[in-house]
């Protein structure tokens, strides 16, 4: 990896919560390329998320440094930082926390347009209209309030509001946690697209190995705020050293074998999940 074509430096990176014990986030060092795919896991309460929001700034670090795009981050403030900042973005788990639940997606998908003045006004309806038609949104939904849309949906729509920034970083926490399994699939395929199409790096934080081996080249593994290994992901994944890294791997569910054939069973209603396509 070329110095040149480091996208994203942390440093030393520490975080500890107000009244926590422990650090959630402890000496934290990595570096992420151009366009290249990275999966963070860890166990819940690792610190993946702290780290995340560090990163974007979303929350100040007690020590350490970031870099991006070759500029020291945590220097900026006001409008250089607004302006760095739209270069990485960070998709949520739950893209209805993330959303305004009293407007209507096509205005929140056009907020970053205007505050970042990337689309005159009058060219704005038809940026987001293209932004929705990119990932895989009938243009209409625009209209919709969030709660109006399935749970896919929301999670594209709150990716196509990371892509009007026009990113060079996508930090993804958990994106498809919440979904269902086929439409997990589609949204990491239609991530994996874009970010072909854009050049995109990504970081993936995911507790699903599955996810991880599919959609990164290399993994970091954390563990009581720290990495604790870290290399291609199917080599570590394959052998892992660390005992964090292990018990991930030994929890990772697996199909289960083939059961006999119990004959005819009574027919049962299958539940409805409220978060179906
Ligand atoms: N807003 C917060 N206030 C206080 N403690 C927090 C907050 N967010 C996370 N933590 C704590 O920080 C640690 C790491 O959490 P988190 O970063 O959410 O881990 P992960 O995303 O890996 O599950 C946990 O002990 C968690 O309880
Ligand atoms: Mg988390």
């Amino acid at each position: 990896m070329s110095e040149a074509s480091l996208l994203l430096e942390v440093e030393g990176l520490a975080k500890r919560w107000p009244g926590a014990a422990a650090a959630a986030v402890s000496d934290v060092s990595f570096a992420l390329a151009e366009g290249e795919r990275v999966a963070l896991v860890g166990a819940s309460g690792s610190g993946k998320t702290t780290l995340a929001r560090l990163i974007v700034r979303l929350i100040e670090p007690d020590r350490g440094a970031i870099r991006f795009a070759g500029r020291d981050l945590l220097a900026l403030s006001g409008e250089r930082l607004r302006r760095l900042r739209a270069g990485l973005q960070l998709v949520f788990q739950d893209p209805l926390a993330a959303l305004d639940p009293r407007r209507r997606v096509g205005r929140q998908v056009a907020d970053p347009l205007r505050v970042h003045g990337l689309v005159p006004r009058a060219d704005r309806p038809a940026a987001v209209a293209a932004l929705f038609d990119r990932v895989g949104l009938d243009p209409a939904l625009a209209e919709r309030f969030p709660h109006e849309l399935s749970g896919g949906q929301r999670q594209r729509v709150a990716i196509a509001r990371a892509l009007a920034c026009r990113p060079l970083l996508l930090l993804l926490d958990e994106p498809v946690a919440q979904l269902d399994v086929s439409v997990k699939v589609q949204i990491l395929n239609l991530l994996d697209r874009l970010r072909r199409e854009e050049g995109l790096a990504w970081l993936l934080i995911t507790h699903d190995l599955g996810a991880a081996r599919a959609a990164s080249d290399r993994i970091l593994v954390m563990a009581e705020g720290r990495i604790v290994e870290e290399g291609p992901t199917a080599a570590v994944l394959a052998a892992p050293r660390a005992a964090a890294t292990r018990a991930l791997v030994a929890a990772e569910p697996r199909l289960p074998p083939p059961e006999p054939d119990p004959g005819p069973q009574p027919f049962t209603a299958p539940s409805v999940s409220p978060r179906t396509m």
